[in-house]
């Protein structure tokens, strides 16, 4: 299976690269933070409970995210690969995907990082905000992401870095951004 991690932080491009990734290699995409959207707007317990922590710019719990991460896993068994966009997000969440997968006889290929200045992607998300009516892209907010993702998120890198699977990737637009994602993802296959 072709199993991808998208890692970058908030405002790098996850979202967007996913999409373009997913038509071209006919991966099954898994945003753990549309998931959590999808169920504030549903009103649901897991939303109620989702919206304290999103709304703050804080994380989930592991065992949360992950027990989702689990249900999703099993209900996709006949597929080419995942792409996982906005998980892990901490240590204990990547070392449980590992488990996980390894329990399927597969395992995470490659952790595309997408590497973005801080001030642009503060200038993106602040934009989002604009549009995106989410209750995360505001200078406040955008901030304790940033913190969060400093010290409990990129902690990854050299997690992914030591078992030779970090791929950094930089690039100017979208198009750019993309055309190394296929580069890298062509030699691989
Ligand atoms: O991935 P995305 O940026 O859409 O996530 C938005 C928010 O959802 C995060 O800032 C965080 O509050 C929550 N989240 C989380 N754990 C994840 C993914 C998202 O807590 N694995
Ligand atoms: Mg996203």
């Amino acid at each position: 299976m072709l199993n991808i991690v998208i890692f970058g932080a908030p405002g790098s491009g996850k979202g967007t690269q996913s999409e373009l990734i997913i038509r071209k290699y006919e991966l099954k995409h898994i945003s753990t933070g549309d998931i959590l959207r999808k169920e504030i707007e549903k009103h649901s317990e897991l939303g109620l409970l989702a919206d304290k922590y999103i709304s703050k710019g804080e994380l989930v719990p592991d065992e949360l995210i992950v027990g989702i991460l689990g249900t999703i896993l099993d209900e996709n068994k006949k597929i080419k690969g995942f792409i996982f966009d906005g998980f892990p997000r901490t240590l204990k969440q990547g070392e449980a995907l590992d488990k996980m997968l390894r329990e399927k006889d597969t395992s995470v290929v490659a952790v595309l990082n997408l590497s973005v200045e801080e001030n642009e992607l503060i200038q993106r998300l602040l934009k989002r905000g604009e549009i995106s009516g989410r209750s995360d892209d505001n200078m406040e907010t955008i901030q304790s992401r940033l913190d969060v993702y400093r010290n409990q998120t990129e902690p990854l890198k050299e997690y992914y870095k030591k078992q030779g699977k970090l791929i950094t990737i930089k690039g100017d637009t979208i198009e750019d951004v993309f055309e190394k994602i296929t580069d890298t993802l062509d030699r691989m296959l």
